[in-house]
């Protein structure tokens, strides 16, 4: 097994207070509790409020986790946010976080990824204290989900909320830290998850508004099977390459997609329900939010002992998925 270049070494979460539950949709949509609790797991899931940003969660959940590394911001030397629902069009929301934590000169970007973008941002993070660029990154993994769900659309409306989590990472000690990581995509099948418009080929505009243009538009199906199958995947692959069986793996901290796709994936990597983390009840999908949210929680339950072997998978649009494992 190689030894760990990198290691986190404090973590922190945070989600909005409005909390809306399957009855608030039931209230406003065509659809019941049961059919969602069924389908997805899910029973309710936060929101931002207007005046409030994901920036904000993210200084939050960033504050947290410094204290629990005892560094302060002034030592971070690059910002790495995984998310695909910006603040705003331009800085980085990674920029705008560091101005709220005292400003420069850190660098600072995003990663945009989807709902694996903590996991990809984790590998650029590793990457960087591996080649000795950096020894301290703070790494975020969020997104405001709200903003680009039609709330009136019953497919999609249901499933998401809005979330993030913020990690330190620093050199590793004591051989903790990253084992492996693997990271995929496949781009061909990107209509089955997309938004159409609002990019720079058809910038916002009336017509791309009236059309519902700046909403994600999903295939459930399709996406529920490509998603078992390449979670599993790339689980089985940062185990090969670690060169450790499932049975070793003492926590699997899956996307919180869908009560059944965390099911299904865990089944088919080999790890039994009692050691997956599952929150998807109280948040609902949160993207890059949902594995740094989950683990964090399992954190603060207690679930985490050091020396532990901890599997992080993640999928979506793009299609992108990744698999990251630690020792904690
Ligand atoms: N309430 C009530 N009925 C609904 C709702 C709803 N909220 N949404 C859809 N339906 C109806 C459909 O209209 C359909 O009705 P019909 O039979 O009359 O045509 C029926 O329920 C079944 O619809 P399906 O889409 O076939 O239902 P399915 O069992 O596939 O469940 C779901 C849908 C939950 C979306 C599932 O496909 C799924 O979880 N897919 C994965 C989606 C996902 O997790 N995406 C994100 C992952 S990637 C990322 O995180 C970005």
């Amino acid at each position: 097994m190689q030894r760990p270049v990198a290691m986190i070494a404090g973590l922190g979460a945070a989600v909005p207070s409005t909390v809306i539950t399957n009855a608030d949709l039931e209230a406003r949509l065509d659809t019941s509790d049961q059919w969602i609790v069924d389908r997805t797991g899910i029973r309710e899931r936060r929101v931002l409020q207007p005046g409030e940003a994901l920036s904000d969660l993210f200084v939050t959940a960033s504050r947290d986790a410094l204290a629990k590394a005892g560094l302060d911001f002034s030592a971070i030397q690059a910002v790495i946010c995984g998310t695909c629902t910006p603040d705003r069009r331009l800085p980085s929301t990674a920029c705008d976080v560091q101005a709220k934590l005292g400003g420069g000169p850190a660098a600072a970007f995003d990663v945009v990824a989807a709902c694996p973008g903590w996991l990809y941002s984790l590998t650029v993070a590793e990457g960087l204290i591996a080649t000795g660029t950096y020894d301290r990154i703070l790494v975020l993994g969020g997104d405001r989900v709200s903003s680009i769900v039609d709330q009136q659309d019953r497919g999609t409306a249901v499933l998401f909320g809005d979330g993030g989590g913020a990690a330190v990472v620093t050199r590793s000690t004591g051989g903790r830290g990253i084992l492996g990581t693997s990271l995929g995509a496949d781009g061909s099948l990107a209509e089955l998850l997309y938004i159409p418009a609002g990019g720079s080929t058809e910038p916002p505009s009336d017509k791309v508004l009236a059309e519902g243009g700046l909403y994600v538009k999903m295939a459930g199906r399709e996406v529920f099977k490509v998603a078992v199958r390449r979670m599993a995947q790339a689980c089985q692959e940062v185990l090969d390459r670690a060169g450790v069986t499932a049975d070793q793996v003492k926590l699997l901290v899956p996307h919180q997609a869908n009560l059944r796709i965390i099911t299904a994936t865990a089944a088919e990597a080999g790890v039994p329900m009692d050691k997956v983390v599952v929150n998807v009840d109280r948040y609902g999908n949160t993207s890059a939010g949902s594995i740094p949210l989950a683990l964090a929680e399992a954190e603060r339950d207690g679930r985490l002992t050091a020396g532990d072997l901890v599997l992080l998978v993640s999928f979506g649009a793009g299609f992108t998925w990744g698999a990251v494992l630690l020792r904690w």
